[in-house]
């Protein structure tokens, strides 16, 4: 049985654009619930929330606890969540741990990255009634180099064929990670599912990007993140107003005083 919201996006193909981006938190998810179709709690806290040089030490609590918060923060958008590198190695293991998360969150889907043979995991979850969203191209849990996906005919027959199994697997959406143009608009026409990209052209059905990048806070700004913002400066210049006024006693005044 498809859920309201997963259909509601599947209805968007062809129709609108799907807008979603990455929440780690329930204040920043309650910004974003307003403007997104999708918020994802992404395994790119990782690298943005952690500090840590790559997705892979990231931890089924660590994404737990942080979509718990998020959760918090949502009224209408559609929760989906990253399953963290290992937590699906095997059709069993993905079924405990995506029905763990989908249990202790309350979150409408998960998201897994495709190693291009993992389709038998997709159509156990979705048999599982556990909704899923692959994801293909540039993949961090199985890549080490950021690289552009898909720019030769002979590397685009391979993503496309990703692309089909994972919706025969019984996917809802897949994100398409830093694709050339071409390749995702082929990839887009011949699937019944929504595509949402990343790096990956106005082809897509839909765009994602990770918060952080776009409010210009992260630090990771590569060609297919727009800063939409530097919150980093704005951030800066206020806490540089705190602290001077703290050291010239201006702060706390009267007003800020019991
Ligand atoms: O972890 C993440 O934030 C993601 C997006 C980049 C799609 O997978």
């Amino acid at each position: 049985m498809i859920n309201k919201k997963i259909k509601k996006i599947l209805n968007k193909k062809n129709k609108s654009k799907i807008v979603s981006l990455t929440a780690y938190s329930k204040s920043i998810a309650s910004i974003l619930d307003r403007y997104c179709d999708i918020i994802l709690v992404g395994d790119s806290m990782a690298n943005v929330l952690y500090g840590l040089k790559s997705t892979h030490t990231i931890t089924l609590e660590n994404i737990i606890q942080h979509t718990i918060s998020v959760k918090k923060g949502i009224k209408k958008s559609l929760l989906v969540v990253d399953m963290p590198k290992g937590s699906y190695k095997n059709r069993e293991l993905a079924k405990k741990n995506a029905k763990t998360i989908m249990r202790l969150t309350g979150c409408d889907a998960v998201k897994i990255e495709s190693n291009k043979k993992n389709y038998n995991i997709v159509e156990e979850l979705v048999k599982s009634n556990i909704p899923v969203m692959g994801h293909i191209g540039y993949t961090p849990q199985f890549k080490s180099i950021f690289k552009i996906e898909g720019n030769t005919h002979k590397k685009a027959k391979v993503l496309i064929n990703d692309a089909l199994n994972i919706e025969k697997a019984g996917a809802f959406s897949i994100v398409l990670e830093c694709i050339s143009g071409q390749t995702s608009k082929i990839i887009t026409k011949n699937l019944k599912i929504p595509t949402i990209g990343i790096g990956s052209s106005k082809f897509c059905d839909g765009q994602i990007l990770v918060t952080d990048d776009m409010l210009g806070l992260s630090g990771f700004y590569p060609k297919f993140v727009k800063k939409y913002i530097n919150l980093k400066k704005i951030i800066s210049r206020t806490v540089g107003k705190f602290s001077k006024e703290v050291r010239n006693k201006k702060f706390p005044s009267n007003k800020n005083s019991f």
